[in-house]
């Protein structure tokens, strides 16, 4: 999802490589143009084009640009198609503006009709224009900027934060409205951008912004107002205390690399929190008393609240809903009553689908938690209680360790709730490491072959069903190929008329389901088919499986979860030998705040 940064200095100076590190920073969230903007006294200089950061940096040379101001944008597509002119920054009709945002302006198309039937200069299809236009159309009747800014507030609808400054000023102003905005506050000058990564190596001392507030940014000073009655806010900055070690890759060739390899060290710290955390028990007792029960998410999120509801089946007696998010308010929105509790998961805790969701829900009375990674995340803020998924900044698109983080919470829950031994998951952080070691080589093997394919389907029954869906979906997300996933069952009912020689299917496979996917392999491999399977070591499985990629043995819930990490072994390989940057698929956003 786009990005916006922008910083105030006292006077003009190389700005590039700020603009171009903050960029680099922003990348995590998913883009395909990147521009900056300058502005010293009467000057603006604006860069921008469709591509990597990297590469519009050295196209452009982003790094020379001076200014007493710099924006910075990484752009995410939905209005316009990636491109030069649709690249943000954007300026005003005679040049003297610059800005650019974050999000969604859903009457984008009515606003340009009328900027243009007002005289204005519309260069681009994007709705970042729109921001600039929508302040331009005030700042020429006369008012000032902050009064520009509120009123156009009332014209731009969606959710958005934008960032923009003028030539003859020495201040930038930005505004939050769903979209996440923070404001950094260093020696000798200020910044704000979407999110913490590109502020962090600036400066520790942050103030959050919330929806519908506007902030005016000098080089030592930043003021805050309402954008409902222009009034003054008086907030105190805090600071902030996390690492940052994690934003670097650490040796590894990507961060999708690292961050599966991390995921022995977040569950354990994700289990040492939960045995001490306070909200567990909040979630419990409300789950225990509710009508009924819904795990909410999107993509990867989803996944892991299919697993969770089935944990809570098989290890708590307690039948709960796993729902995508906008079909929950579709489905399910008029049958929510006070007495029902859901669980909202999203790694970002800013996905609009999930937001969307929430708010619904929350109108209706019903009791809502949160599991959010991003701490101070939307998501975390307006639930009743929320569940922090302790794995620091995941940098790569493709989520990993939030997921496990994710699945192994609900595992808890469910085990808590069940009066279960919870201090048998200690194990898991151990089995998990040495499901990376043992995998590794194994589906490094299989790379090659696996590559010849774009379709394949991904099949898994019960306590593994999530995990193949999770597995098809890393495998999509970094591969670019067709990859189905699908209840191991159902695979008879059709798929298998796509069935060749050699045609590659996985199978998940729990211990306690081992005769049903023998079945299944057989069905495959008698055609031509090549089963490659993932589980524990199973003699039955060894004898029928083309290839077997064996997980440690430990019992059906944790095998569910382990059999996930060769799976992303897998995805990340295969892309890898495709020349795909797997950090950041082409496309794909990590925090998709439009609808
Ligand atoms: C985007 C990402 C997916 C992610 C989904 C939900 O589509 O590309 O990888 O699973 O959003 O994200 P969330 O932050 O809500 O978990």
């Amino acid at each position: 999802m786009c990005g916006i940064f922008g910083i105030v200095t006292e006077k003009e100076q190389n700005l590039g490589p700020i603009l171009v590190d903050a960029a680099r920073r922003l990348t995590y969230r998913g883009y395909d143009s990147v521009g900056a903007a300058t502005i010293s006294g009467d000057k603006i200089d604006l860069r921008k084009d469709a591509g990597r950061v990297d590469d519009v940096a050295a196209r452009y040379n982003l790094q020379e640009m001076t200014g007493q101001r710099g924006i910075t944008q990484l752009r995410w597509a939905t209005f316009g198609e990636p491109s030069q002119v649709n690249s943000q920054p954007h300026l005003d009709s005679d040049g003297d503006m610059v800005g650019a945002h974050n999000g969604n302006v859903v009457n984008n198309v009515e606003l340009r009709e009328q900027f243009m039937a007002e005289g204005m200069t519309v260069r681009s299809h994007n709705d970042g224009e729109s921001c600039i236009h929508a302040v331009e159309r005030y700042i020429d009747k006369g008012f000032g900027f902050i009064d520009s800014i509120r009123k156009a507030y009332d014209d731009l609808q969606g959710d958005y934060a934008f960032v923009i400054g003028r030539i003859d000023d020495d201040k930038l102003y930005a505004i939050k409205k769903g979209s996440g905005l923070v404001v950094g506050i260093g020696e000798g000058f200020t910044c704000v951008s979407s999110d913490l990564p590109s502020i962090l190596p600036l400066t520790r001392k942050v103030i959050r912004l919330e929806d519908g507030e506007i902030i005016t940014l000098w080089h030592d000073r930043v003021e805050l107002h309402s954008v409902k009655d222009g009034s003054l806010i008086e907030r105190e900055p805090e600071i902030i205390t996390e690492e940052m070690g994690a934003v670097q890759k650490g040796g590894f060739a990507h961060f999708m690399l690292k961050e599966i390899h991390e995921q022995p060290k977040v569950a354990a710290e994700l289990l040492h929190f939960l045995e001490n955390s306070a909200s567990v028990q909040v979630i419990l007792d409300k789950i225990k008393k509710a009508r009924h029960v819904y795990f909410i998410g999107c993509g990867t999120s989803y996944h892991a609240c299919m697993a969770g509801s089935v944990y809570f089946a098989k290890y708590a007696n307690t039948a709960v809903i796993p729902v995508l998010a906008p079909q929950f308010t579709a489905q399910y929105l008029p049958a929510v009553t006070p007495e029902d509790v859901g669980i909202f998961v999203s790694q970002s805790g800013e996905t609009k689908d999930v937001l969307n969701a929430l708010q619904y829900a929350q109108a209706a009375g019903m009791t809502c938690f949160g599991m959010a990674n991003v701490i101070g995340s939307t998501l975390s803020r307006v639930t009743e209680a929320w569940l922090p998924l302790c794995c620091g900044y995941e940098i790569s698109v493709p989520a990993t360790k939030t997921l496990t983080n994710q699945v192994i919470t609900f595992l808890y829950l469910a085990t808590r709730l069940g009066r279960r031994d919870v201090k048998a998951l200690d194990q898991l952080p151990v089995l998990m490491e040495e499901t990376i070691a043992h995998t590794d080589p194994q589906v490094q093997a299989l790379v090659e072959d696996i590559n010849q394919w774009n379709d394949l389907y991904s099949l898994g029954y019960g306590i593994t069903y999530p995990t193949a869906l999770e597995g098809a979906l890393k495998f999509k997300e970094v591969t670019y190929a067709h990859c189905e996933g699908m209840l191991s069952t159902e695979f008879k009912h059709g798929p298998l008329s796509a069935v060749s020689k050699g045609f590659p299917v996985f199978f998940i496979a729990g211990p306690e389901d081992v005769p049903l996917i023998v079945s299944g392999i057989n069905e495959v491999t008698c055609r031509g088919g090549r089963a490659i399977v993932f589980s524990e070591y199973d003699e039955r499985l060894k004898a029928n499986a083309s290839d077997l990629v064996t997980i440690p043995t430990s019992n059906a819930a944790f095998a569910s979860l382990l059999a996930v990490l060769p799976l992303q072994l897998l995805s990340y390989y295969v892309a890898v030998a495709r020349g795909f940057d797997p950090d950041f698929p082409r496309n794909l956003s990590k925090t998709l705040t439009v609808d």
